[in-house]
């Protein structure tokens, strides 16, 4: 049995009341992340930017993969002259500065293409400008296209949207990472709301020495007991950490109903709400659009793709679903 832990102080109970007080981002921010790459983030991303657009959306598309981006090639674009690189180097750019216009109306791109500049040579300081200038930029929807893996950037990039999309493929080592990529994603958001609060020691305390703790869900259930003064804002705050699971690649029927099966497992693993967005068909005509420098969705509008993604970008764009809060 555990002890029963001292209670709060009001400093930080005054703290869960001021962060009550969050602003929201001027639009709909979108990430699109996964454990793996290849799995076709980008090309996931690119896709729904393209439909976000086409349905009347003002859509900034921004390649977050700092070490090796290559949206502008999805989009059949050249590369644009000023990117993220550009607006990291110099403080005197504008978020505005670095967006370039597209072959599509209503779509902008931020590129991440770079010489040398990589995810984990960006300090804390360029970290929060970039995220700041994103999330006062207004426009309707920002489509973040992440890297691979668990970089804690790569997490805070995540974590600044309010729609969370995980890519994963069929393949076993696709479905390991991108559990291991979510549950990352889970322990970075409970630390970063125990440091605002000044309990990050005692939840990594709890962490490390219940034994009974055995998943993100036990973890969660364990700290509403221990902290029930803050029982209600936490579960609001993890509750804005809604995964919606995108299954790319797949090949078979038996493929497809993999999609509902991630879905309930997250679900009981992580004790949060998750959604099964939509599975997208494996199909030749994705690389062979990329070698004609064309998006797939100008070079080959009848391919199954065509529907799939629009169903997904109509369900993401539905207004009933409410914007989160922000943490
Ligand atoms: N539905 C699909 N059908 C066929 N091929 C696909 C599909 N989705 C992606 N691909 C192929 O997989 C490759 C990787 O896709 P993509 O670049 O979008 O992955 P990624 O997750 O962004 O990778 P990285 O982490 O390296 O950025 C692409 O070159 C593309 O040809
Ligand atoms: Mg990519």
């Amino acid at each position: 049995m555990m002890k029963a832990s001292p209670k709060l102080s009001t400093a930080t109970k005054k703290k869960v009341v001021d962060l009550r007080g969050r602003i929201a981002p001027q639009s709909t921010i979108i990430a699109v992340g996964a454990g793996k790459g290849g799995v076709g983030k980008s090309f996931f991303s690119s896709s729904l930017a393209y439909f976000l657009a086409q349905m009347g959306h003002k859509t900034l598309l921004v390649d977050m993969d700092l070490g090796a981006a290559n949206l502008h090639t999805w989009l059949g674009e050249g590369l644009p002259s000023k990117g993220i690189n550009e607006f990291m180097k110099d403080t005197n750019l504008t978020i505005g500065d670095v967006i370039s216009p597209t072959m599509k109306n209503n779509l902008h791109l931020i590129s991440g293409a770079s010489e040398g500049l990589y995810n984990g040579d960006i300090s804390d300081a360029e970290k929060s400008r970039l995220l700041s200038a994103l999330y006062n930029y207004p426009t309707d929807y920002i489509i973040l296209d992440l890297g691979a893996g668990t970089h804690t950037s790569t997490l805070d990039y995540f974590l600044m949207a309010q729609h969370h999309v995980v890519v994963f493929t069929p393949e076993p080592s696709s479905i390991e990472n991108a559990y291991r990529f979510m549950k990352a994603v889970f322990y970075r958001k409970i630390r970063r709301y125990g440091s605002r609060l000044d309990i990050d020691q005692r939840i990594e305390h709890i962490t490390k020495n219940n034994h009974n703790i055995k998943s993100p869900r036990d973890l969660l259930n364990t700290l509403h007991k221990e902290f029930p003064e803050i029982s209600k804002d936490l579960k609001e705050v993890m509750n804005q950490l809604q995964f919606q699971i995108v299954l790319n690649q797949i090949r078979t029927a038996q493929d497809r109903n993999l999609g509902k099966g991630i879905k309930s497992v997250c679900q009981r693993h992580f004790g949060l709400p998750c959604e099964f967005l939509g599975a997208l068909s494996y199909d030749n005509a994705v690389w062979q659009s990329l070698r004609q420098k064309k998006h797939l969705l100008v070079a080959n509008p009848y391919s199954h793709l065509y529907a799939q993604i629009m169903a997904m970008a109509r369900k993401l764009a539905d207004p009933s679903q409410p914007k989160n809060m922000v943490s």
